[in-house]
């Protein structure tokens, strides 16, 4: 049986639990999410082969789908205050009509066999744009190999929202070779260490009590999950909507202020609020007036919500405040899943969905 019925305090000994923990995380995904610092720490020596450097392009466009476009929103994220070159995060066939011979193209397929993004980089070489492929393997592997493009090769295995430091981190690295700094060496290091005394505060050995995403998790219980960010947190409140969804099998719904003041606020005024959790993803360094508008929307809506829960990004740098925050929601689904006995690893749907594709036409 799940947990859906579960009392309060039985599921605070789930958590607490190895065994229990165990007995729904049958692929071992604790020791993959335990191992995301010393993940980021391989991502961040990983470099394109062949090498740069590349032409400093017009735009970047980062090719991928799910876990593999995630590195891109993350990337886009943290160059927004201070990259005088736009990137795009492409989700889909074929690229924009903007992609020509002055655009830098990453395509990232951890697989290397999403039809979509092998279908950007085809675009991207008929339309003479530069290529850099980051993959473990599959066709984009081969099409990397057979026109000698620059290629990151992580290491394979993971599923690939589980691989965010490979596909992220070798992103700062192709866009360097372009003369395009993101980050700077001393915030990458501030990230890794962020994201080790994230490892420690929130993994299965600390208690429910002392252990944010464990709390939240049993919070949110059986209501739905509406998670909102800021300017620069609203691209980690969508990767905690997708972790939400993946590991712990649950519907949630994400959205950024300033804009969903503007519209998704009156729906809070509805009679299923009741069933729903909010959740603010804060930021220190967010600007004065996102943190009034924060106050408000809690006066204003957190009395008609089901719960309301604020965590707040870690670390100074842009880029540690970002992965802080993904860290505490790829456990948080972690817990939740375990929460209502499901596999977080699998994802049967999805799969059976790329048979059929693979299968048929599309
Ligand atoms: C599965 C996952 C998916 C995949 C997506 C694209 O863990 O995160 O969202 O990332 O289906 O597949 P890849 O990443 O292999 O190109």
């Amino acid at each position: 049986m799940g947990t859906h019925d579960q009392p309060e305090r039985e599921r605070a000994v789930t958590l607490d639990d190895p065994a229990a923990i165990a007995r729904v995380d049958t692929h071992r995904t604790r020791e993959v999410l335990a191992a995301f610092p010393a993940q980021c720490r391989q991502a961040v020596a990983l470099r394109p082969e062949p090498g740069g450097p590349f032409v400093r392009p017009r735009t970047v466009i980062v090719a991928g789908m799910g876990g593999s476009a995630a590195g891109g929103d993350l990337l886009a994220a943290c160059a927004s205050e201070r990259l005088d070159v736009p990137i795009l995060v492409h989700r889909g066939y074929g690229l924009p009509a903007l992609a020509g011979q002055r655009e830098l193209v990453v395509a990232v397929s951890y697989s290397g066999d999403t039809a979509e993004t092998l279908s950007a980089a085809q675009a991207a070489l008929e339309r003479g744009c530069a290529l850099v492929a980051v993959t473990a393997g599959g066709r984009l592997a081969a099409l990397a190999a057979a026109r000698n493009l620059p290629r990151v090769t992580p290491p394979g295995q993971l599923m690939p929202r589980m691989a965010l430091g490979y596909l992220f981190f070798p992103l700062l690295a192709i866009l360097k070779a372009a003369e395009l700094t993101v980050v700077k060496d001393g915030e990458v290091d501030e990230a890794l260490e962020v994201l080790d005394a994230q490892a420690d505060a929130l993994g299965p050995a600390r208690p429910t009590v002392a252990n944010e995403a464990k709390r939240l998790a049993q919070a949110l219980g059986e209501r739905l999950p509406v998670i909102y960010g800021g300017p620069l947190t609203g691209a980690v409140a969508y990767r905690w909507k997708t972790d939400l969804a993946e590991n712990a099998k649950t519907f949630a719904a994400a959205g950024t202020l300033p804009e969903m003041n503007h519209n998704e606020i009156e729906a809070w005024g509805g009679p299923l609020a009741r069933e729903r959790h909010l959740i603010f993803l804060r930021d220190h360094e967010e600007p004065s007036e996102i943190a009034r508008r924060f106050a408000l929307l809690r006066e204003l809506i957190g009395g008609t919500a089901g719960g309301t829960s604020e965590v707040w990004a870690r670390g100074t740098a842009s880029v540690a405040r970002l992965l802080s925050l993904i860290a505490l929601g790829q456990w948080t689904s972690f817990y939740l899943a375990v929460l209502r006995g499901v596999d977080p690893w699998s994802v049967p749907t999805l799969d059976a969905l790329k048979a059929r594709l693979h299968g048929g036409p599309p």
